[in-house]
């Protein structure tokens, strides 16, 4: 797919650990005329996430960057960030918290994604947990971050309610799904009011 430049979109960094479903998605939505942001880089800290073959495959500038000494990791990124322009960050199934230092950077300019009705459901396992529980709905959360995981203000969420034939992994699918819609309206919400 050919990639559209436009003058007033926001340049935009993806991080990520893993599949990156959500980076394939955030790309073929800034490739539309009317998208607000263009992929200007993705960020990964895990040199074999699936995910960085998506950046790849679009030509899109990716970096490893390996968290072991987490304040050097930090300090090169911001350095990656700033060499190119980036005035967003989405964070899309990112591993890692970022602290309060990297994070004063981009002040109401770092979003993330997350498969649960935050505040409820924190963390990993969250279909696992949903289940569990017994809850009668579950769904999918875009907010700013911060450097408490999974807090942060909330941005939109988007509701579903839980089938009798759900499992774990069927749970996970159907969210996913959502998430590929909610992340785009999410950003469009927000880049509104920049
Ligand atoms: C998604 O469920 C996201 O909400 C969570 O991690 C998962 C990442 O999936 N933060 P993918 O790598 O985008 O496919």
């Amino acid at each position: 797919m050919k990639k559209l430049i436009g003058p007033n979109k926001n340049r935009t960094a993806v991080f990520i650990s893993g599949t990156g479903s959500n980076l394939k998605n955030l790309i073929k939505f800034s490739y539309k005329k009317k998208s607000p942001i263009s992929i200007e880089l993705v960020i990964s800290n895990k040199r074999k996430a699936k995910g960085l073959n998506f950046a790849k495959k679009n030509k899109i500038e990716n970096k490893i960057i390996n968290f072991k000494k987490p304040k050097n990791a930090e300090k090169k990124i911001l350095h990656i960030l700033s060499k190119k322009k980036i005035k967003l960050i989405c964070l899309a199934g990112f591993m890692i918290i970022l602290s309060r230092n990297f994070l004063k950077n981009f002040r109401g300019k770092i979003l993330n994604i997350h498969p649960s009705l935050l505040p409820k459901y924190k963390g990993l396992n969250t279909h696992k947990k949903v289940l569990a529980r017994n809850e009668k709905f579950s769904g999918c959360t875009v907010h700013y971050v911060t450097s408490k995981l999974d807090s942060g203000k909330i941005i939109l969420q988007k509701k579903i309610r839980i089938k009798s034939t759900d499992t774990e992994k069927k749970l996970k699918k159907r969210i996913l799904n959502e998430e590929h819609k909610l992340y785009p309206k999410a950003i469009n919400k927000i880049l509104t009011s920049f």
